[in-house]
């Protein structure tokens, strides 16, 4: 069984004709039907019912349509990887997550430019599941992300485990708080959470720590991103919870407390793609723990 009868397969299931999946994959029409029947011929089975027009898959058909599609976004995947891996000769494309521009990330792409300076380094704030793609689309070559979301073709580090703090606005009933907060004294006050898609996000991990703590905000409002939150928060709208290096956004009516909650963190995660040994990898990871050593920053070095 060739990619070729998977590719054929697959447009005719999607197509339900054979005449549009032809015109699809740009051959005529006959030789796509021979290629579907030697497909079937070699695997011994019935893929396409005979007769019902539109076509109808039989349960073997359904069983390899479910399979060959993911094989086929691998496939192409793999292709895009391959070709980004081959390219990355003095330029390195980093995504990150917008928390992380008021922690770390400016001290450490400075750092790493100061080391590499023939290099070129392009930046793009995108969520950690739109690094995840992008690393396999070859449009970024390191994500900075917080979510442990698994895939095969990702290599993934733990940095750091990154305390979460509270965002309030200045006249607010616990701005004047000694000591830190508990996430039991927020249960009830209107929380913002961000960002409201793609999922899983911060969004989720804030609330997972309500759940780790046997609690469920009463008033959640989702919101498109960080800056948003921030910026209704200011306005008096909610509070929020934030990691602790988003206190770096000084504004006048914003202040920041801690959370004590044991669950209460937020990890940072540098992802690459899994067998890509390009130097210039290795050397951010090296410019990461190069500032954590001279800020003083705890951090781990974990794989996941
Ligand atoms: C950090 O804050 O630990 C961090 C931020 C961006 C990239 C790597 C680490």
């Amino acid at each position: 069984m060739e990619l070729r009868h998977l590719r054929y397969f697959v447009a005719v299931a999607e197509e339900r004709n054979f005449t549009r999946a032809a015109e699809r994959l740009h051959i005529a029409q006959p030789p796509l039907s021979r290629q579907i029947q030697q497909l079937e011929e070699e695997l011994g089975v019935t893929l396409i019912e005979k007769g019902p027009r539109p076509l109808r898959l039989t349960e073997a058909g359904d069983f390899l349509l479910a399979h060959a599609r993911p094989l086929l976004d691998q496939v192409r995947d793999l292709k895009a990887m391959t070709q980004r891996v081959g390219k990355l000769e003095r330029t390195v494309s980093v995504g990150f997550v917008a928390s992380t521009l008021y922690g770390q990330l400016p001290d450490i792409i400075r750092r790493y430019r100061e080391g590499n300076p023939e290099v070129e380094v392009t930046l793009h704030e995108m969520t950690t599941i739109e690094q995840i793609k992008a690393l396999k689309e070859g449009t970024i070559d390191v994500g900075f992300g917080r979510l442990k979301s698994e895939d095969s073709s990702i290599r993934r580090i733990l940095l750091r485990e990154e305390r979460m703090a509270v965002a309030l606005f200045p006249g607010h009933r616990l701005a004047d708080a000694t000591g830190g907060l508990r996430l039991l004294d927020l249960v009830n006050e209107p929380l913002l959470v961000y960002p409201k898609a793609p999922r899983p996000s911060f969004a989720d991990q804030v609330l997972a720590v309500f759940a780790e703590a046997n609690l469920a905000p009463d008033h959640v409002t989702e919101v498109r991103e960080l800056q948003i939150a921030m910026g209704l928060v200011a306005a008096g709208q909610g509070i929020a919870i934030v990691p602790e290096s988003v206190q770096g956004m000084h504004n006048r009516n914003l202040i920041y407390r801690p959370l004590d909650d044991k669950h209460a963190f937020s990890p940072i995660l540098f992802s690459v793609r899994y067998m890509d040994r390009a130097p210039e990898l290795e050397n951010m990871l090296a410019a990461v723990y190069a500032v954590y050593d001279e800020l003083g920053v705890a951090h781990v070095k974990e794989q996941l």
